[in-house]
């Protein structure tokens, strides 16, 4: 038996070197190891034999399994990097130093004015954070103080999953995530994506961006908040622009505003975009209520804070005088290159 085991060692390395892909590695594993495998057979034979003799000759089959199961694998793994090889040497070669040909791409103009507020924001101290579209009701309604059935849900349609999450509706979903991470002080600003259930004209679209601002700190007051907004709005649109501020109900603010900028696509005169009223809510805003700082575990006695909504889809369209918003989704690019930039 001791033959046996030897001849089956030299003629499964002969074989092996001969198995040149993955199958033929696999057929030899069947044909060693598998139920009706030599070394299976092998190692059945043992009945048959006495127990002195059952011993010794166990250690050697144990031993020749191993052997085979380590060779297999060796094998499996040469094949695999040889065959990596073949790829990269075959893979095309590119020349990194020639010239781009073609037309270029370009960024997209909300792209383009998100980066330049987060430019501006980082420079006034405020981190810049992300978040999801898909949220959970607590997110989006609850930890913003909009308790079910409270009518501000109304004005928030948007698009339920089947699990029970939602698209968000507004950047303030992140509101309770941020003040949980970081606590306070804290000052973030949070760009992203928001979805609306709603009839699209010149000024509504089902999905537009919005940019959250937080502040929150020992004696904030609506005064910081208006030096914040102003100094933001000055830096985007490079000139001095006319704004009013005007109360405005949301569940998440006490003291709420709503900061209105005149219509940079009429002047103020009255136009499609701006609904004929010469200004343009441009930045919703207001102080951070109580409630939402306790549900992002915050001491309210000890501090306060301010929260503005920005609608960064409405502030490019002012800024570079896009009369529709369905425009910027549209993916049209003979609209869109007109924003290449040099
Ligand atoms: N989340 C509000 C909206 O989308 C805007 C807002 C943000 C208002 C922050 C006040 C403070 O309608």
């Amino acid at each position: 038996m001791k033959e046996k085991i030897d001849s089956l060692r030299q003629g499964f390395e002969q074989e092996l070197a001969k198995a040149a892909s993955s199958e033929a590695v696999e057929k030899l594993r069947v044909a060693y190891l598998g139920r009706k495998g030599s070394v299976t057979e092998l190692l059945k034979g043992l009945k048959d034999v006495g127990a002195q003799e059952k011993k010794e000759l166990g250690q050697h089959i144990n031993q020749l399994k191993k052997q085979v199961e380590e060779r297999l694998s060796q094998q499996v793994e040469a094949i695999r990097a040889a065959e990596e090889q073949r790829e990269i040497d075959s893979a095309q070669q590119y020349d990194v130093t020639l010239p781009v040909g073609g037309a270029l791409g370009s960024y997209h103009p909300i792209t383009v004015v998100q980066r330049q507020l987060e430019e501006i924001f980082a420079s006034m101290g405020f981190i810049v954070e992300d978040y999801n579209e898909i949220v959970t009701d607590y997110q989006c309604f609850e930890a913003v103080n909009i308790p079910k059935d409270h009518p501000a849900r109304d004005m928030q349609d948007t698009y339920y999953l089947e699990n029970g999450q939602l698209l968000k509706t507004h950047t303030s979903a992140a509101q309770n995530f941020i003040l949980q991470k970081y606590g306070a002080p804290v000052r973030a600003i949070f760009p992203g994506r928001c979805f609306r259930n709603e009839a699209t004209d010149a000024s509504h679209e089902t999905t537009f961006f919005q940019m959250e601002g937080i502040m929150v700190d020992k004696n904030i007051s609506i005064s910081n908040l208006i030096y914040f907004m102003k100094t933001m709005l000055s830096e985007v649109f490079e000139r001095d622009v006319k704004v009013r501020l005007r109360p405005g109900f949301f569940p998440f603010v006490e003291p709420g505003f709503e900061l209105d900028i005149n219509c940079l696509i009429c002047g103020g005169e009255g136009c499609s975009t701006c609904h004929h009223s010469g200004w343009v809510e441009l930045c919703p805003c207001g102080m951070i209520h109580p409630n939402v700082l306790k549900m992002g575990g915050v001491d309210p006695e000890e501090y306060t804070g301010f929260a503005f909504g920005l609608g960064l889809t409405r502030l490019v369209m002012m800024k570079y005088g896009v009369k529709d918003i369905r425009d910027l989704n549209s993916g049209n690019l003979k609209a869109l290159s007109q924003f290449r930039q040099a």
